[in-house]
């Protein structure tokens, strides 16, 4: 696919085509870009063009990276030219059903990133829509890992992934805050506090990685019986943490499932 355009280029285009280039998945030359914004385009650092009309006939495959109640202003420009080309879509709730029906023969993947994608750190999915060949999902697989991590999954699992990894950022930076202010209520200087949450939980992190082990038998390592740890963990336990999490990812997906409608 030799030719990548992109409609909308704030955070999370840029973010992509960045993480796209720097793997030397695609060519600069062959980036072209558009967005409404006019700041936007004087600093996109790639050829653009006046239009997303312009950016699709100039383009094998697109990504559109609006927000998503921008979609239908997209899909009306460039329903005339899309053809039978390969449109990537990032935006959220927005179904390949639902571009199918404006962009009559366009092959359609859907993407659910999330923020970390802006610094190469993504967790994400794509489903493929009705008309998008094997080839073409392995070809945005492909890109999207360039960025992170991403699985190929059914759509009717998006909203699965949108509750888990799309608002999961936000439930990390929710305890990250949590353990900060704890450290501090126990004595602990604010940069002090900050900076040993932070080690802790990428330490954390990475063990699980690199012992390739169960984060429940990690658990087990460092929770000896009398000891501290086991205090602590009787306190996540009596707050029923486990269920407030299941909670969070469950009503995230409900809202992505409502919002879709
Ligand atoms: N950022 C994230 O963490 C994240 C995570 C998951 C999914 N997403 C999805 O990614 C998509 C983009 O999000 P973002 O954070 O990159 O938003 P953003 O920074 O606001 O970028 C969107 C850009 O598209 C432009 N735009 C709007 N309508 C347009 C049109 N008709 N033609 C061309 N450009 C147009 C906007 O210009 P104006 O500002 O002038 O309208 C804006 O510059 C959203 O659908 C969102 O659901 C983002």
């Amino acid at each position: 696919m030799a030719r990548v355009g992109f409609i909308g280029f704030g955070r999370m285009g840029k973010a992509l085509m960045g993480g796209f280039l720097a793997k030397g998945l695609i060519k600069k030359d062959d980036v072209i870009a558009y967005d409404k914004d006019i700041s936007i385009m004087k600093n996109a650092g790639v050829s653009t063009k006046y239009s997303a009309f312009e950016v699709v006939e100039a383009s094998d495959a697109v990504f559109i990276c609006v927000k998503p109640q921008d979609m239908e202003d997209v899909l009306e420009e460039i329903r005339d030219i899309a053809g039978s080309r390969l449109i990537v879509s990032v935006a959220a709730g927005v179904s390949t059903g639902r571009i199918e029906e404006r962009l009559h023969e366009a092959r359609v993947i859907r993407v659910m990133p999330n923020a970390p994608a802006l610094i190469n750190e993504m967790a994400g999915a794509f489903c493929l829509g009705k008309r998008a060949l094997p080839e073409d999902g392995a070809y945005v697989g492909g890109l999207l890992n360039s960025v992170g991590v991403a699985y190929q999954v059914d759509e009717g699992l998006m909203d699965a992934v949108t509750g888990l990894s799309g608002s999961g950022p936000a439930y990390v930076y929710y305890m990250i805050n949590s353990f900060i202010e704890a450290g501090k209520s126990v004595g602990l200087p604010d940069d002090v506090a900050l900076n040993l949450t932070l080690q802790t939980v990428r330490g954390a992190v990475n063990m699980i990685i690199a012992s390739k082990r169960d984060p429940v038998d990690l658990i087990e390592d460092v929770a000896s019986p009398g000891g501290t740890t086991i205090e602590g963990l009787k306190a996540l336990d009596d707050g029923k943490v486990d269920e407030a999490i299941m909670e969070a990812v469950r009503c995230a997906a409900n809202r992505s499932r409502e919002l879709g409608k």
